[in-house]
């Protein structure tokens, strides 16, 4: 049985105090949630330690939305991944398509990441996903597939065990837009596929995870889908009643 996840990324939003506040939202309304879902949130850098802190004696997990791709030394303005891991994170979003797209984040780089990830002891949420321009080309395969050979087959067997994928096409993120469920699940048994010709059955247990202007009136409908094993939130991750109510989406 694969984890059932909903990972809230807050990207560059709330302040210390406000992401304390809706953290604790998050632990004070989680009981209503199937423990079988694993929560994690993912603040901004400044305020990791607190909401930590709020997070303290709940299951709620924790992540950071980037890491370094050194381990440390004269990298201005960089976070290491020994810094988040000593702040209690477990988890790293590495790739996402605005690291990629604005701050020009290539394979190579995320090679690197995703090493410090693992020596730091971090599952990477390494996310994928086509743009609008590539939907339309119907090159969506292609793009994931290169996205997944150029990092991710550059894994051992055991980082492969602990590793979660968010696939996120760019056209959906923000937009209001979401893939169809159909869409999700045809390009998520791909993506399973694709791991499985590297990994072998060990992609059956690789938690998939959909993202992209999901919400709590559409997460039920995609997560009932046999490859998506939950969601990357963003917008619906900065209200806790939302994010807890797309984790109710699991029926399965
Ligand atoms: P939205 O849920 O706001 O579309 O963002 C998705 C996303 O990029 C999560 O990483």
């Amino acid at each position: 049985m694969r984890k059932k996840i909903v990972a809230g990324n807050w990207k560059m939003n709330t302040l210390p105090a406000e992401g304390v506040e809706l953290a604790k939202g998050v632990v004070a309304g989680r009981g209503e949630v199937c423990s079988c879902v694993n929560f994690i949130v993912c603040p901004p850098f400044t305020h990791l330690s607190e909401v930590a802190a709020a997070l303290k004696g709940s299951d709620i997990e924790l992540g950071a939305q980037n890491c370094a791709a050194e381990a440390k030394g004269a990298y201005t303005g960089e976070v290491a991944a020994s810094m988040i891991a000593a702040l209690g994170c477990k988890y790293v979003i590495l790739g996402h398509s605005e690291r990629r797209q604005y701050y020009g984040e290539t394979s190579e780089t995320l090679n690197k990441k995703m090493a410090q990830a693992y020596e730091n002891s971090l599952t990477p949420i390494y996310c994928v996903g086509e743009n609008l321009a590539e939907r339309e080309a119907e090159k969506h395969f292609d793009v994931v597939k290169a996205q997944i050979e150029e990092v991710v087959y550059n894994l051992t067997a055991e980082q492969f065990k602990n590793l979660v994928i968010a696939y996120e096409p760019v056209w959906a993120i923000g937009t209001g837009k979401t893939a169809t469920a159909d869409q999700a699940q045809e390009i998520h048994a791909y993506i399973r596929k694709v791991l499985a010709a590297k990994f072998g059955a060990a992609a059956e247990e690789c938690p998939i995870l959909y993202g992209g202007s999901c919400k709590p009136s559409n997460a039920a409908e995609i997560f009932a889908k046999q490859d998506v094993d939950g969601g990357l939130i963003g917008g619906a991750a900065l209200k806790a009643e939302d994010f807890l109510a797309i984790g109710k989406g699991f029926a399965k």
